[in-house]
């Protein structure tokens, strides 16, 4: 089996190829983002290890399967940039639907902690010998409301790290956990009621623009908002305006609406085009880190033993049980009936 494995960076590597190897797997591993330019690079491969930033819009499938394309192997859990639909009948699309949940979560505290205590103003001033305290007060966790958009398997963790600090948790979600002892509210008190908001619900039609203007303007003045999951979730010129509105008092920022043009690429040195970026990096309250929250040892790991197994069941089987389908979704399953999705 061969397949292209596009937006490779070094820390891919090792563990694709050592997994790929025990299961007779090649990898070609390019640069390059998968789209419709570069898709003839996966030209007599079986098919394409693919992650965040790449576009596998219909074009692109097309494209693919005009090759002889017959998988696309998403190496990461959430496939908002993957037309499924589209797919249908052509390319069986895979993901891996767990790796760590502790990496996304940890990330998530590590950025409100930094955020909060000021660590990363520290951090800088003692490098330069300037022990002064001066604009670094925080405020304490213990007794604050955070509030968990989206409780699946991240915001779950999330929810448990903030209760050993001592918080209070209110959730949202459109399918409430039944048994996890989590108060689930509307979004609207949500909203009114946090002092700190961390999302953790994918990107679809319905979440798109989730945090805009108007939810904005229904928060706590002072509000933190942290975003690990996905960029689009939030407007970001609507963030920008309650920055410098002050009526948002801190965002902690791993994904970016337009992230896929900048995220993953060392541009220092370079002019930054995109405005909206540039001025949220610029502000004092705003940390962002570069779609890193995945980016732990154990993760890496666990992301390419399952992309394998799952291009090895795949191949075995004709079906995978990590499969994506917009027919099977959650509610009617293809699989149930024959195993197979097409
Ligand atoms: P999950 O599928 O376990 O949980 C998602 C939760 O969101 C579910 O409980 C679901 O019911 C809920 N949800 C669905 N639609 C909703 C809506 N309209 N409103 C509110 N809640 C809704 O997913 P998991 O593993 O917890 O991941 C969450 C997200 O984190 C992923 O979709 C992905 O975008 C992002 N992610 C980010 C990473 C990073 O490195 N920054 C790494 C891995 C995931």
């Amino acid at each position: 089996m061969k397949y292209a494995f596009f937006d490779t960076k070094p820390y891919d590597i090792p563990s694709f190829e050592k997994f790929g190897r025990d299961k007779g797997i090649e990898f070609k591993f390019f640069e390059a983002k998968l789209t419709r330019d570069t898709a003839s690079l996966a030209e007599g491969c079986d098919g394409v290890c693919v992650f965040v930033n790449d576009t596998v819009n219909a074009e692109v499938i097309d494209i693919l399967y005009s090759f002889g394309v017959k998988a696309v192997a998403l190496r990461c859990a959430g496939y908002n940039n993957v037309d499924i639909r589209h797919c249908f009948g052509k390319l069986h699309v895979f993901h891996v639907p767990a790796y760590s949940p502790y990496a996304v979560a940890e990330h998530a505290m590590a950025l409100l902690l930094t955020s909060i205590r000021r660590i990363h103003k520290a951090f800088i001033r003692t490098r330069d010998y300037n022990f002064s305290l001066s604009g670094l007060t925080g405020f304490d966790l213990h007794g604050k409301t955070v509030g968990v958009i989206g409780t699946g398997r991240i915001g779950r963790v999330f929810i448990d790290i903030c209760r050993g600090f001592g918080m209070k948790i209110l959730a949202y979600d459109k399918f409430p956990a039944e048994n996890g002892n989590i108060e689930y509210v509307t979004l609207e008190r949500l909203f009114a009621e946090s002092d700190i908001i961390s999302l953790h619900c994918p990107l679809t039609e319905e979440t798109h623009h989730l945090i805009d203007e108007g939810a904005i303007k229904k928060m706590k003045k002072g509000v933190v908002i942290i975003n690990t999951s996905r960029g689009a979730l939030i407007d970001a010129e609507a963030l920008l305006a309650g920055i410098k509105s002050r009526h948002i008092g801190a965002a902690c920022l791993d994904v970016y609406e337009e992230e896929a043009d900048v995220f993953f690429e060392d541009f220092s040195g370079h002019i930054m085009d995109d405005d909206t970026l540039a001025r949220l990096i610029s502000m004092p309250n705003v940390i962002v880190t570069s779609h890193q929250a995945f980016l732990t040892e154990e993760a890496l790991r666990n992301i390419a033993e399952t992309t394998v197994e799952n291009i090895n069941e795949f191949s075995e089987k004709g079906y995978c049980e990590n499969e994506l389908c917009y027919r099977c979704g959650k509610t009617e399953s293809c699989r149930s009936k024959r195993k197979k999705c097409f």
